[in-house]
């Protein structure tokens, strides 16, 4: 399944149009695909526990996210990763959860500063996504260091600065210590034992559900010109055009995130390091065939700095320092501050970045270019970028309230 998605983002990488051929092979073959391309999806009917039905908004056109074989979606594995990812419990000090760096009230991410801060009110070094629409997404995190969203859920359980748990056996001691998730995990996962497997993949299921593909983009693509403003329809030529986001950020019918799920350099935090020497360290321990996780602590570089040096710290190519998973557009009006570290205010400013051609440094994109966008050029495009919020995420007030103060 994997070979499938690493050669079909291979094919994908680059170019929005050879993105779509690349996106169908890659889910087509393995995915878990209960039931033609309709307007809604039903999924989760097979026998066993909890096999209530759960439906995704997926609209027509659009490939339904991938479900792993070993964890079918299923309302009661949805009820119980629902309630996990509120559970503020869930923390060594009993004051973190899921929603507390994705937070519904905030789009699903976290406005509460540049980056986030976790137990006893630690700060990371990054700046939280939206967990809406990330089921359509191959690799999590900024750097991709996760596949799938049941390996991404163990990751922060046992982040020293997030929830805290030293590991996952003492996170399991504190949730079997709750008597009242035993039965939900009997409904959601028959027999055996609650682990943190089984916890990831329940918050796994939940996070499918957050789905929201319904903008004025949308409409507009569609065919409906009114569906946006003047602005908006000059910002959508420049997009495709003269400030050539569409390099990264292009529309794919069938997987409309708005990002090619690449890696590229902006220049973002990591023109403040010296990279020319970081460069010449990192080549002479691969040389010695250190990994790249040795290779970044040899570096002995303070956590902040190591989190710029971006993907490299995953493949340790040198291609990839610096370089960071273009991130997905939609409802991003919602989701400030902008950049894997939370160093762009506002979406203006973001326009700023791109108009003078990223910040400049050894390993930046090619893709990247001084755009000399007029002040009209560079309001069109935040207007654009506000026609990619969902006019659908009422859907998701009830989960609202379950956010403590
Ligand atoms: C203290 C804040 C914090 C907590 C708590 C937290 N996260 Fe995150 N989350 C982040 C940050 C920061 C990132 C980006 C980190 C990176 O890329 O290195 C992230 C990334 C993610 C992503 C990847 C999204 C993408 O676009 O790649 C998902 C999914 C996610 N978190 C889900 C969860 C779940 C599920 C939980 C609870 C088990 C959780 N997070 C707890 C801060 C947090
Ligand atoms: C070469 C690829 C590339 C091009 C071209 C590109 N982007 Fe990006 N975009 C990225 C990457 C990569 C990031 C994240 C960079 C980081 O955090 O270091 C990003 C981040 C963003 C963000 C912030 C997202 C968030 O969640 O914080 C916005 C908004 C954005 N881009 C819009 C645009 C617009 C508008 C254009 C055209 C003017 C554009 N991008 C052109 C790759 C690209």
């Amino acid at each position: 399944m994997r070979e499938a998605g690493r050669a079909g983002r291979a094919k994908r990488a680059g170019r929005a149009g050879s993105a779509r051929a690349g996106a169908d092979g890659r889910r087509g073959r393995a995915r878990w695909l209960c039931g033609a391309l309709a307007a809604v999806l039903a999924c989760g009917l097979g026998a066993g526990p909890g096999r209530a039905e759960v439906e995704l908004p997926v609209p027509p056109g659009v490939l339904p996210p991938e479900v792993p074989e070993d964890n079918p979606l299923s309302a009661a594995k949805v009820a119980l990763g629902q309630k996990l990812y509120f559970d503020t419990r869930l923390s060594t000090d009993g004051t973190v959860g899921c929603a507390t760096c994705h937070n519904p009230r905030t789009g699903f991410a976290d406005a509460r500063g540049r980056t986030s801060a976790g137990v006893g009110g630690a700060l990371g070094p990054r700046n939280s996504p939206t967990v809406l629409n990330a089921a359509f997404l191959l690799e999590q995190f900024w750097d991709g260091r996760a596949e799938g969203l049941e390996a991404q859920a163990l990751q922060p359980l046992v982040n020293a600065i997030e929830h805290g748990f030293a590991d996952h056996n003492a996170f399991v001691a504190k949730l079997r210590g709750l008597p009242e998730y035993r039965p939900l995990f009997r409904e959601a996962f028959g027999k055996g034992a609650i682990t943190a497997e089984r916890a990831a993949q329940a918050i796994a299921s939940f996070e499918r559900t957050l789905i929201s593909l319904s903008a004025p983009i949308d409409r507009f693509l569609a065919g409906d010109a009114s569906a946006l403003s003047a602005a908006a329809r000059r910002g959508w030529t420049l997009f495709n055009g003269k400030a050539r986001c569409n390099n990264c950020h292009g529309h794919v019918e069938s997987l409309p995130t708005f990002s090619n799920e690449d890696y590229h350099n902006l220049g973002v935090g990591i023109d403040k390091l010296d990279l020319a020497k970081i460069e010449r360290q990192a080549q002479a321990a691969l040389a010695r065939g250190e990994s790249p996780e040795q290779v970044v602590a040899g570096l002995g570089l303070p956590d902040a700095e190591a989190s710029e040096l971006g993907r490299f710290a995953v493949t340790g190519e040198l291609q990839h320092l610096g370089a960071f998973r273009t991130p997905p557009l939609r409802n991003i009006a919602l989701t400030a501050p902008y950049m894997h570290d939370g160093s762009e205010a506002t979406l203006a400013d973001v326009m700023e970045l791109y108009d003078r051609g990223g910040n400049a440094n050894p390993r930046l994109d090619g893709g990247i270019l001084v755009l000399e966008l007029t002040a009209r050029e560079k309001a069109d495009l935040v207007a654009l970028m506000r026609a990619f919020t969902s006019d659908d995420l009422q859907r998701f007030d009830h989960l609202k309230k379950l956010v403590a103060d």
